[in-house]
């Protein structure tokens, strides 16, 4: 069966391109993913992962560095610009696994819309930030280039879009747990099964070029 969008493309195990692979596993392992990301899509994601780890930080510890806001603003504008080209990417020349369907519906549609609710709020985070920026009257610039206006000075309404923008944040930031978690946790620890590794530079499956 193959699924496209953002679920997880799946092969039955007799699909298998990789047979050597399969019978080179241990047996506790469970090899259900024969290909990994291409190179630009792992570039894309651990280039995020690093920009967001760095928003957070800055924002939270705005003490550690000189400026720690006027920068959190930027990098999360990069954030903003980044996302529409991966998504461009990933539905063009990107190359996504494909995991055979040994995880039960009900966890691929989980990761399916996981996947799909971060690149959201990955969009709508900065959005928010940018609104809240112009809303309530400061200018915004992007590492010292002016940037246009996408709200009208009105404070009360800077305010709300500043709640608004702690919720979704600090969504994004639960999403990314859960995330991380089952990568490693479900996926690298309890099957065992490739997942994690088709995100890793450098870990390609044999025969698996780009
Ligand atoms: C993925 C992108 C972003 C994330 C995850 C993020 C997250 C956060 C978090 C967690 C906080 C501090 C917690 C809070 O008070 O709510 C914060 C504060 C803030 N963010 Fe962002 N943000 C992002 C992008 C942006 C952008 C693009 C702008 C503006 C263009 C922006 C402007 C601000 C401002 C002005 C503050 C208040 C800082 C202060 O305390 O003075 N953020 N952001
Ligand atoms: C800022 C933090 C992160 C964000 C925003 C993020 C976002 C994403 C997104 C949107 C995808 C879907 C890719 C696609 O098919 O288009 C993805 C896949 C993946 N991520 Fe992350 N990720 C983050 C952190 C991590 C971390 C810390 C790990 C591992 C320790 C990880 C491991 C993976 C793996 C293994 C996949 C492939 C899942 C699959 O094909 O089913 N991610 N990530």
């Amino acid at each position: 069966m193959v699924m496209t969008g953002f679920g997880t493309r799946m092969t039955s195990s007799l699909d298998c391109p990789y047979p050597q692979e399969e019978e080179n596993m241990p047996s506790n392992t469970h090899s259900t993913t024969d290909q990994s990301y291409d190179r630009v899509s792992i570039a894309f994601h651990w280039i995020t992962v690093i920009l967001i780890l760095a928003i957070f930080v800055l924002a939270l510890f705005p003490g550690l560095v000189k400026g720690s806001i006027a920068l959190h603003k930027s990098l999360g504008l990069t954030v903003l610009a980044l996302v529409p080209l991966r998504l461009l990417w990933r539905f063009t020349a990107g190359r996504q696994p494909r995991h055979n369907g040994n995880d039960p519906a009900i966890l691929r549609l989980a990761a399916g819309g996981a996947h799909a609710a971060l690149y959201l709020l990955l969009l709508v985070t900065p959005l928010l930030g940018w609104m809240f920026v112009d809303a309530k009257g400061m200018e915004l610039s992007y590492f010292g280039i002016k940037m246009p206006a996408l709200a009208l000075y009105d404070r009360p309404f800077a305010w709300m879009v500043y709640a608004w923008k702690s919720w979704v944040a600090y969504g994004l930031l639960a999403l990314i747990v859960a995330h991380a978690g089952a990568a490693i946790g479900y996926h690298a620890i309890i099957r065992r099964d490739g997942v994690l590794r088709s995100m890793i530079p450098g870990r390609r499956l044999p025969g698996v070029s780009a």
